[in-house]
């Protein structure tokens, strides 16, 4: 069942997903050659808590930290570790907040120091795919118009589109229908409706698609050891398009719209 949500319930996730997104551009200056991704883990946790709200990861279904560090050739849900950072290497980080029981979802993947240049095209494509993922977004259309986008634009690029992890809703639960995979048909799928809430949140990898999990039973990695990268954004459907909640620029641009108004 797909939840439209409420102008209030809106308004929460407003609130949740500027914490997140905040709290991906705090992170952003202590990544950094040498820093260790449980460091990043506690910055993140304190900042999460010092704003009211709780890391929806931690203890979500066993997960044991408050954010997901993913390097390299891990594809996502890396677990933050004594693991340090090095020169070339590239990190998602993925941030979710839970503030007043709303979750708020949004991910980067951050060059360390600096990175060859496959790191820096796996990087490219995968910031692009999302962005031709948000701009197939529009009441009327379908789910499948988003995944369509992602595909075609990963396939010029020679880059592969990873098919067991999705986008998804988001409101009062972490996940919710429906289920935005990365791939599809135009005008397949759900019907995109104002007043849902869901994320766009490509993984994509610089050689094949297939993954596999570490025996952490959390870390995906890819199967050909070959890098992967993601973004990710939490998307309300508005009326007459849409609005990326966790877009800091996006929100500050809206809010001097309104102060000018
Ligand atoms: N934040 C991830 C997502 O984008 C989910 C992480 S689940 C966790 O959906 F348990 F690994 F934290
Ligand atoms: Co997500
Ligand atoms: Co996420």
């Amino acid at each position: 069942m797909i939840r439209i949500k409420t102008p209030y319930e809106i308004e929460q996730m407003r609130h949740t997903c500027l914490l997140a997104a905040q709290t991906l551009r705090m992170i952003e200056p202590y990544i950094q050659v040498g820093v260790t991704t449980q460091r990043l883990n506690d910055i993140c946790h304190q900042f999460i808590l010092d704003h009211g709200a709780i890391p929806s990861p931690l203890n979500y279904r066993g997960f044991p930290k408050s954010i997901c560090t993913s390097v390299n050739q891990q594809v996502c849900h890396g677990i933050p570790s004594s693991r340090v950072l090095r020169e070339g290497d590239i990190i998602n980080v993925d941030i979710t907040t839970n503030l007043n029981g709303f979750h708020g979802d949004t991910s980067r993947t951050f060059a360390v120091g600096v990175v060859n240049v496959r790191a820096a095209k796996c990087i490219e494509v995968a910031r692009n795919c999302l962005e031709v993922g948000i701009r197939a977004v529009r009441p009327g259309g379908h789910v499948g118009d988003i995944g369509a986008a992602i595909a075609n634009y990963a396939q010029s690029q020679r880059c592969s589109v990873v098919r067991e992890y999705c986008g998804h809703g988001i409101g009062r639960d972490f996940h919710e229908d429906p289920a935005i995979m990365h791939f599809g048909e135009v005008g397949q799928g759900a019907l995109l409706r104002p007043g849902m809430i869901f994320t766009i949140e490509p993984m994509i990898n610089l050689g094949k698609a297939a993954i596999r999990h570490l025996p952490d039973k959390w870390t995906v990695v890819t199967q050909d050891h070959s890098l992967s990268a993601q973004f990710e954004h939490t998307v309300l459907i508005t009326p007459d398009g849409y609005e990326v909640l966790t877009d800091i620029d996006q929100v500050d641009r809206n809010a001097s719209h309104e102060s000018a108004a």
